[in-house]
């Protein structure tokens, strides 16, 4: 059995003002009309045998999930809401869909977790991906997808191969090591997607996260159930929940685990993590500019234009990233985008 599990309650805090706590990267639109949060569920309902798709999300976006499931009109596929009264990071959301999966469906089910942040072009490469890692995922090891690293990016895991196995995991180097890595010729990009058995992750959680198991159960345990038009939503308890330690899967398991294997794969993989990866997407006129929405522009080269609402005009500038949104406008320089976020920060100081 196999069990596709979104997780789509991460902040986005890059691709300010765009993404926003009530408006996350998920839901993102890309220029064919769907949301990274559609594409993620179209993907994860074309795995074979597909009945069902967890969703473990925060609760305030409950809503706006179900109505972007809803817009795609798939059917035959139920959903399960799993429904996070805070973000405590993916190991948390990993540990939840664990023991749901393990408690439903048993030990051997097969979890297929996907960020719903990314975006997947080569759906048919996917899908092929998919099969190795099933495959692998049932003799008992935890599966990564690696994917070709293009430039030294700090913002992602390094996945150290050696065929399908994988030698180090390493999250978010420093540049200078991302460099190294990349020079070397050994390591992929990790894509953030993981496929493993139920039994599997409660184990290794067992043995490297044991608090984050622990207090998940307690939160899973407490949770209310209820029926919902499109499935089953569980909301996790707000008090044990909280008390989850805040840690990435990344950072708790796969930088810990041994064992793990890597299915290397060209699926026209983007993270969109950033403003650079979002503008990658888009293509470049003859001076390198890539714009999406209305614009005018002189004497500009290098810049990403994207405009929602307004006319955009820009004179005699290079290499500028300029997004406008209902209520905020970005201008940054393109070389500075990793550090978008800090004015996430900075604003959830000022209150
Ligand atoms: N439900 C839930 N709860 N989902 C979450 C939470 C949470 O607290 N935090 C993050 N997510 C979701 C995000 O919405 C996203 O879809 C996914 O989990 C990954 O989280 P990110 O916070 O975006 O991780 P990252 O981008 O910094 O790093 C991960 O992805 C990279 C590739 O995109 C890592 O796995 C890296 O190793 C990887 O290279
Ligand atoms: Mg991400």
């Amino acid at each position: 059995k196999i069990i596709p599990a979104i997780m789509g309650g991460g902040v986005g805090a890059r691709l300010w003002p765009l993404s926003r706590e009530t408006h996350p990267k998920p839901f993102i639109r890309l220029a064919d009309g769907k949301s990274l949060l559609q594409h993620t569920f179209l993907n994860a309902a074309a795995l074979p045998g597909v009945e069902r798709v967890l969703t473990i999300t925060n609760r305030e976006l409950f809503f706006k999930t179900e109505d972007e499931y809803r817009g795609l009109n798939v059917s035959g596929i139920e959903s399960t809401y799993l429904l996070e009264p805070v973000g405590r990071d993916t190991a948390a959301a990993g540990a939840i869909v664990t023991l749901h999966v393990q408690q439903v469906f048993g030990d051997d089910a097969v979890i297929m977790l996907l960020p719903a942040d990314h975006m997947i072009r080569e759906g048919d490469a996917f899908r092929a991906a998919a099969a190795k890692a099933i495959a692998l995922a049932g003799t008992g090891r935890l599966v990564t997808f690696g994917i070709e690293p293009e430039y030294p990016e700090t913002g992602y895991g390094y996945i150290e191969a050696d065929g399908e196995n994988v030698v180090r995991f390493v999250e978010k180097p420093d540049l200078e090591r991302a460099r190294e890595y990349l020079a070397s010729g050994r390591f992929y990009w990790n894509s953030g997607m993981f496929c493993f058995t139920a039994g599997t992750m409660a184990r290794l959680m067992e043995e490297h996260c044991p608090d984050i198991l622990a207090k998940s159960r307690e939160a899973l345990l407490a949770a209310r159930h209820s029926s919902v038009a499109s499935g089953l939503r569980i909301e996790l308890d707000a008090t044990d929940f909280s008390q989850v330690p805040k840690k990435s899967i990344d950072y708790a398991i796969l930088e810990k685990a041994g064992n793990i294997a890597v299915v290397g794969c060209d699926i026209g993989w983007s993270d969109i993590g950033s403003w650079k990866a979002l503008a990658d997407l888009t293509q470049p006129d003859d001076k390198g500019n890539r714009i999406n929405g209305d614009t005018v522009l002189h004497d500009t080269e290098g810049c990403y234009i994207n405009s929602s609402e307004r006319l955009i005009g820009v004179v005699g500038v290079k290499d500028l990233i300029i997004v406008d949104s209902a209520d905020a406008i970005l201008v940054a320089h393109k070389d500075e985008v990793q550090n978008v976020k800090q004015l996430v920060t900075q604003l959830k100081e000022r209150g």
